[in-house]
């Protein structure tokens, strides 16, 4: 599965993630193709490695940003200030300050509209701000749900009425974002119409058409591939380019679609040596440098497995069973034995997978864990225990290891 080239490396340079250039591009050409015209922005919290949103970058994608320092990251990654958009609930003064003029600033509350007013007056500027709106729909029916996220829909005439007192803010756009790993392309339509619906509310309200709508993600991939089916793309694009086709006659605004995992998850692999081997009460253990502290989102998938019977599916802590596969290479594949994979922390929760099939594995051989090119290294606890943290590589389409 693994070529030469790449089990010669991690024998060297395991405990390391490694990103294949080739399935990015294969990915985001994918969803190129599916979206038209509309701007696709890279979810920066999924996979912030610098020579992968550079090379997302080169491909014309733009960025969503969650923080200040992801504003700074797209914009040193060659993303141009129009196609940066930062869009968190929590921004502070200095956060806003920070990132005026380098992005499209995008109010998740009313609290940070006055916020922007404030930076905007300071800086004698007038400035275009989006909003995050929560939708009086969810993704799976027509009921609003409480949200940590935007402000509600029943108070646009709230919200309008405060923007009508910032004499330095123009509103420009809107942004939703609901849930993610869907893997139904009619329920995504669905989502888009209606989001599209709202933008055209939220321009009525503004007396003038919005220049963006931001539709958020949701476009969800194939974990377990034995069991996931893949989102049909050909029923998204066709959905989609007759919402682009009504858009032109209609707001013509900028229609964008943010993206992390379908662009990057399936090119990254976590690679971890076995440092020990140890049975205990008929049990196997293969002990791993670096697991959870690693890869946090296997050891969190374990546990919450052992403990709830009924998991919620909550994106992007849990995604399903088995959404992490699991192989051992550079040692001959024969044999099989039940193992439990652990890491070197002191602590129960760190366990990668649990009673397990491999084969025969030795100390020293590596064991690769496959979907970590999303929230993998971003989301894990890189500092628990003070081991240093896992390197990253794109592996290129010239054959090459690329580092920071
Ligand atoms: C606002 C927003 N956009 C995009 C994403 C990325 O979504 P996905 O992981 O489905 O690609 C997230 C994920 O949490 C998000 O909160």
């Amino acid at each position: 599965m693994y070529s030469q080239t790449i089990i010669d490396f991690v024998q060297k340079n395991a405990p390391c993630y490694i990103y294949d250039q080739a399935t990015i591009r294969k990915q985001a050409s994918r969803l190129q193709q599916t979206f038209g015209e509309a701007t696709l922005l890279f979810s920066l919290k999924t996979n912030p490695f610098v020579p992968v949103v550079r090379f997302l970058a080169s491909l014309g994608f733009g960025a969503d940003a969650a923080s200040a320092g992801e504003v700074a990251l797209a914009a040193s990654c060659g993303m141009p200030a129009e196609k940066i958009y930062y869009s968190t609930p929590g921004k502070t003064q200095a956060d806003i300050t920070a990132c005026l003029g380098k992005c499209h600033l995008i109010a998740d509350s009313m609290q940070e509209i006055i916020r922007a007013e404030q930076a905007a007056k300071e800086a004698g500027k007038t400035i275009g701000i989006g909003i995050r709106v929560n939708p009086a729909f969810s993704m799976d029916s027509d009921m609003p749900a409480p949200s940590k996220f935007g402000m509600d829909e029943e108070q646009l005439h709230r919200v309008f009425a405060l923007l009508s007192e910032c004499p330095h803010l123009k509103i420009e756009g809107l942004h939703v974002h609901l849930r993610s790993q869907i893997l139904d392309a009619l329920m995504l339509a669905n989502y888009y119409e209606k989001c599209y619906a709202l933008a055209e509310k939220v321009s009525r309200f503004a007396g003038h058409p919005l220049s963006y709508i931001n539709f958020g993600s949701g476009i969800g991939i194939p974990y377990y591939k034995a069991e996931d089916s893949p989102l049909d793309l050909a029923v998204l694009s066709q959905a989609f380019s007759t919402l682009a086709e009504r858009n032109k006659n209609a707001l013509a605004a900028n229609l964008l679609i943010e993206t992390g995992r379908f662009v990057t998850c399936e090119s990254g692999t976590y690679f971890t040596p076995i440092v020990d081997k140890k049975t205990s009460c008929g049990k196997t253990f293969l002990i791993v440098e670096k697991g959870m502290n690693g890869f946090f989102r296997p050891a969190q998938a374990a546990l919450l497995e052992q403990l709830l019977e009924d998991i919620p599916n909550s994106e992007p802590l849990y995604t399903r069973k088995n959404a992490f596969p699991i192989s051992v290479v550079g040692i001959p594949q024969i044999g099989a034995e039940t193992v439990t994979i652990a890491g070197s922390l002191c602590t129960a929760l760190d366990v990668l997978a649990k009673d397990i099939s491999l084969p025969m594995a030795p100390v020293g051989a590596i064991i690769a864990v496959g979907n970590a090119g999303s929230y993998g290294r971003s989301l894990s606890p890189l500092t628990f225990s003070s081991h240093p943290a896992p390197p990253e590589f794109l592996y290129t389409e010239e054959n090459t290891f690329v580092e920071r």
